[in-house]
């Protein structure tokens, strides 16, 4: 199914740039980086990167839980994440008396290791561009509705057509906004174990405070275990699986970074926005960041002062505090770094040589002005939708129970018993989880202080009426408001609600709709789906089709440039070299830190920068074994480079030029953060953990060495004469990367 790229035209000329932006498609990397990489170093080609007939990179990068990436890095199946993927597995397996996520967890045998129920790691068997397939009978005719209507057929055909394993799925995904499509075939293991995590004094050292920042000094990682079936296929979990035998694992390289060293990391991005007009990045940063920011500060607030007076509410609260606080965290470097950017005035520059370049007729030339139209016509429903999906949608916890129970009847009621039957086990299955982690005293003050942000902050039209405040001169008590609703319902209760959710789906259905919170959450979910979402939908959809033909436009107004895809949480290689960064005047950051750097930080019994005994023995000792950076007796802990990376790439590897793995993706410096809406390769970093520093934590620190002995270990840079091939899979042959090292 090789067909011809649709719209990129792919000239040989490439733009001398920064190297660093672009988060690439592996099925490309030979027409459109491999000689570019190679110039900066890589002694790989394209295919040791990414080749469907013969054992490659791709096939140890693994998608963790679909929101992380992590490497396989032995061949017993072990894989490398950040502690922040694992961080909900960890703090599941906590408690006061086994608290995993202060003193680390290290499965002494295979036998200690720790199931997770519902984790998975999935591998990209193949990718295959599917867009002449995909697009076939589209013509510019069609309505919107018509166009997918097409589309959808078409998909449905093209994965009728796709001859694939019992075992493998198939996805197919759009591309540059609806320009390309690829299908992914893919195989997913569910059985997913916990082999080790550092405490959090390594493992989250700096939490908060240092997240999002460089310098850092984080050992942002964690080790799980895939397990197959004897066949080496997926398995549902159970005791008698084996470790998985990978086709490829990375070896490790003991020999560190220099400045301006080649690094590749080959992951999983989220989502970015690369290609939005100037009226978009307007709109984040005067409206929709600050709104979400606002927000999330209020809960952040409410869930600290919790936190700090009681250590059972913190092992309970600690990964939602940390999902809310990151992301709060980084609207506010985003908004920061745009303003500090001119990305606004960037961007309209941009399309201003865009629109010169169109010839006089062109029909591209209605695009940005409707942009201007359409984003005027969304602005008051989006920062209405941003409200109540961080309110009502994230926030207050008994808010998204009410939505879970609004579902429940009206599945019900639209789609009958059987189909209640199957919603209400995954719900039975949810809340079996939710209550052991949850507190209504917060989520009671929680609601208080949302329920009156809200009214204060949106149009009376989209206020429920519980929550109007009584006119200008009686306004409303929202805590007692919260305190009356709390008191009645029984949905804060593991036990009344369980006992609700007893009986018929109409006794059930009477109960739920009887609740005082079931009332107040149904009113507002319905006011806001009709008055809210409805027209953002319609005039969202008219925008998404715009944003098309807009990035089909720019691909042929500038043929001579490179074009990536924005992210979509499809497998894909960025690269780069390692640099440091000039963050404001005469300040330079150095591209690594150092164990010193620890110590510098270090304050006793803080709760983000405590280190704790063993390691500040190792420190004084200088007991760093072959970890240590042989160039200034020093330990590495972190470095950063030119790689384009963005949510999801947590847990990437970093790969050097010779294919072995020398790091451990987990984050993005600071004045970059805004890198996802507008890359500015002069400021915009990744932050990776430096293996060294790892191999370090788990030998020296943790004495977990028989996890180093199913590791290869090797020192690439001391002698490299010819160029390495890729290791096959099942043979022992010439393996990639050198030199095995003896322990
Ligand atoms: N900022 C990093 C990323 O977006 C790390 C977040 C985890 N750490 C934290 N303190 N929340 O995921
Ligand atoms: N920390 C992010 C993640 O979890 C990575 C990033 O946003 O740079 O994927």
């Amino acid at each position: 199914m090789k067909k011809t790229v649709l719209l990129v035209v792919i000239s040989s000329f490439l733009i001398k740039s920064y190297a660093g932006e672009g988060m690439w498609l592996p099925l490309f990397l030979k027409s459109l980086n491999e000689a570019e990489m190679q110039e900066l170093g890589m002694k790989l080609s394209a295919e040791d990167i990414y080749s469907v007939n013969r054992g490659s990179l791709k096939d140890a990068i693994v998608h963790f839980g679909g929101f992380c990436t992590s490497e396989l890095i032995s061949p017993d199946g072990l894989m490398l994440t950040n502690h922040h993927c694992g961080y909900g597995q960890i703090q599941s397996h906590s408690s006061l008396t086994n608290n995993y996520l202060k003193d680390g967890f290290w499965a002494k045998t295979r036998q200690d290791e720790l199931r997770n129920e519902g984790l998975t790691a999935t591998m990209i068997n193949e990718i295959v561009d599917v867009t002449i397939q995909a697009l076939e009978g589209v013509t510019d005719k069609m309505n919107l509705k018509e166009r997918q209507a097409q589309i959808d057929k078409n998909l449905e055909a093209i994965k009728n057509s796709l001859i694939r394993a019992d075992h493998q799925d198939i996805a197919i995904r759009p591309f540059f906004h609806g320009n390309q499509y690829f299908a992914f075939l893919t195989t997913t293991y569910r059985d997913v174990r916990l082999v080790g995590a550092p405490p959090e004094s390594i493992g989250k050292f700096g939490a908060d405070t240092d997240n999002w920042v460089w310098p850092r000094h984080t050992g942002d990682f964690s080790l799980f275990r895939i397990y197959a079936g004897p066949d080496n296929m997926p398995a549902d979990p159970a005791d008698e699986n084996i470790p998985y035998k990978p086709k490829h694992f990375l070896p490790i390289s003991l020999d560190g970074v220099d400045t301006d060293d080649f690094t590749m990391v080959f992951g999983f991005p989220g989502r970015t926005q690369e290609y939005l007009p100037s009226q978009a990045l307007e709109e984040i940063v005067s409206d929709l960041n600050p709104t979400k920011i606002n927000i999330r500060e209020k809960a952040l607030n409410i869930l600290d002062k919790y936190m700090r007076k009681d250590e059972a509410t913190r092992i309970k609260y600690a990964s939602k505090f940390a999902r809310i606080a990151n992301y709060w965290k980084k609207w506010i470097g985003e908004s920061q770094g745009l303003v500090k950017s001119k990305a606004i005035d960037k961007k309209k520059q941009f399309e201003k040589e865009f629109t010169d370049l169109l010839p006089k007729n062109s029909s591209y030339r209605h695009i940005l002005p409707e942009f201007d139209q359409l984003y005027k016509e969304r602005a008051p429903y989006a920062i209405v939708r941003d409200n109540y999906n961080e309110i009502a949608g994230r926030n207050i916890e008994l808010m998204r129970l009410v939505g879970i129970s609004v579902r429940l009847a009206s599945t019900f009621e639209n789609n009958g018993a059987e189909a209640y039957e199957g919603y209400k086990s995954r719900v039975l299955g949810f809340l079996e989880n939710f209550y052991k982690d949850y507190d209504p005293a917060i989520d009671q003050e929680i609601f208080a202080a949302l329920t009156d942000h809200y009214a204060q902050n949106v149009s009376d039209r989209y206020v429920p009426s519980e929550l109007k405040s009584l006119g200008s001169h009686v306004p409303k008590n929202y805590s007692m408001l919260a305190e009356d609703i709390y008191g009645a319902t029984s949905m804060t209760s593991r036990e009344k609600m369980m006992a609700m959710l007893e009986g018929s789906p109409e006794e059930v259905i009477a109960r739920i709709k009887a609740d005082p919170a079931y009332k107040l959450g149904a009113e507002w979910k319905a006011i806001y789906d009709k008055e809210v979402q409805e027209p953002y939908n319609a005039i969202n959809h008219k925008m998404d089709s715009l944003q098309r033909i807009y990035m089909a436009a720019l691909m042929e107004t500038f043929p001579e440039r490179r074009f990536y895809p924005d992210a979509n949480s499809t497998l894909r290689v960025t690269y780069g070299q390692v640099k440091g960064y000039q963050p404001t005047d005469a300040v330079n950051y150095s591209p690594v830190t150092y164990l010193d750097g620890v110590i510098e930080k270090y304050k006793p019994g803080d709760y983000e920068f405590d280190v704790d005994a063993k390691l500040l023995e190792l420190y004084h000792k200088k007991d760093y074994g072959d970890y240590v950076d042989k160039k200034n007796g020093k330990l590495p802990v972190c470095f950063i480079g030119t790689n384009h990376t963005t949510g999801g790439n947590s847990g990437s590897p970093a790969i050097d030029a010779y294919g072995n793995l020398i790091g451990l993706n987990f984050d993005r410096a600071w004045e970059g953060t805004m890198s996802d809406l507008n890359y500015d390769p002069t400021i915009c970093r990744n932050i990776m953990v430096d293996v060294r520093y790892i191999l370090f934590v788990v030998d020296k620190y943790a004495g977990a060495g028989h996890l180093i002995d199913e590791m290869k270990l090797v020192r690439p840079k001391i002698r490299l004469k010819k160029k390495p091939k890729i290791q096959r899979a099942g043979r022992e042959t010439n393996k990639l990367g050198e030199q095995p090292r003896k322990r």
